[in-house]
């Protein structure tokens, strides 16, 4: 069966954009793959993170994978750090990544800001860690956003280089699976920027702590322009806002963005507004529920991680092996 790796970072503020973009496409692609969703504890540490958070995060991110519907008990979810394998993998893919391919990603430019001489190390070598992650398991899938693309490119030039420098055919050439309408989900206060956990303005997200009366608020707040909705997704064109709380509704509805303009094409925004805050209240409201019933028994949370971590180290061991092996460590034990 084909097999799928995805990872979601415990860096907190999980939003609407983490849930439409990512994880619940996770739990869409549950019966055709054979799933592994993993925590990334250790790629959330390339940038500071405060310990007791961190601790929470990785729990929320688990209930949110819990909540959104996956099956812990047949596909696995785990967290990083649980199996060692992956920071061993991640050494030698040091050793096979060229600087010139780190170079050229664009998200350590941007999360490195202007004093690229403080940011860690870590944070530079974080796409051999991810490609160590995904090829520890020899998945042949990965879901993810747009933004993680080019990170993908380099996993597959990480797989060609391992197999071409020791003359084995070790690794599967990695596919990505792009999804659905709601790939990017916009902020609220500003539709040509993401919508992303470090915006200042809790406005520009809706979170899954949010109860029905601040989705209201921030949706009733959200950026929009003087013109009626268009037509068609053609008229889109330059009104980044529309597009997006459209992009939002079709995504919560499971249509498209043009099934929903047949409806509300031109209409004022007010209406629509009103519109999707019920259907953002309907959908949204019982995963959140959901996760704040998981996140009151942290035991249980994590009895599933530790499951999964076991279950994750017994594929990633004798793949692991077989790489050792290849580089030529010599096995003495
Ligand atoms: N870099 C990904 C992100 O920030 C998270 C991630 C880590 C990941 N390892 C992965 C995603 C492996 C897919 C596969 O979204």
């Amino acid at each position: 069966m084909k097999r799928i790796f995805s990872g979601v970072q415990p860096t907190g503020n999980l939003h609407l954009g983490n849930y439409l973009g990512a994880i619940r496409n996770f739990a869409r692609l549950q019966d055709d793959y054979e799933c592994i969703y993993c925590v990334v504890d250790m790629h959330a540490i390339t940038m500071w993170q405060d310990p007791a958070e961190l601790q929470a995060n990785t729990r929320e991110v688990t209930a949110t994978y819990l909540a959104a519907g996956i099956d812990a008990k047949r596909h696995i979810i785990f967290n990083q750090s649980q199996v060692p394998a992956h920071a061993e993998l991640a050494w030698v893919f040091n050793c096979v990544t060229r600087l010139g391919w780190l170079n050229r990603m664009t998200q350590f430019k941007d999360k490195a800001g202007k004093h690229r001489e403080n940011a860690s190390a870590g944070l530079y070598v974080y796409p051999a860690l991810m490609a160590a992650d995904i090829l520890l398991y020899k998945a042949t899938h990965v879901p993810v956003g747009e933004d993680q693309k080019q990170h993908l490119e380099l996993t597959r030039d990480v797989a060609q280089k391992f197999n071409n420098d020791f003359g084995k055919d070790i690794f599967p050439i990695v596919e990505p699976l792009i999804y659905g309408e709601a790939t990017r989900v916009m902020s609220l206060r500003d539709g040509a920027k993401k919508m992303s956990k470090s915006d200042p303005s809790d406005y520009s997200r809706i979170t899954f702590t949010d109860g029905p009366d601040e989705i209201a608020q921030k949706i009733r707040k959200a950026k929009t322009d003087p013109q009626p909705l268009p037509d068609s997704t053609d008229g889109f064109e330059g009104r980044p806002e529309a597009a997006n709380l459209i992009t939002i509704y079709a995504a919560l509805a499971d249509i498209t963005a043009d099934d929903v303009l047949a409806d509300y094409g031109g209409q004022q925004f007010s209406d629509f507004k009103k519109a999707l805050t019920d259907l953002a209240v309907e959908k949204l409201g019982p995963v959140g529920q959901e996760m704040q019933r998981l996140m009151a028994d942290p035991a249980y949370v994590d009895s599933i991680l530790k499951d999964g971590a076991e279950r994750a180290e017994a594929i990633a061991r004798p793949i692991l092996k077989e790489v050792y092996e290849a580089v030529g460590f010599l096995n003495v034990r």
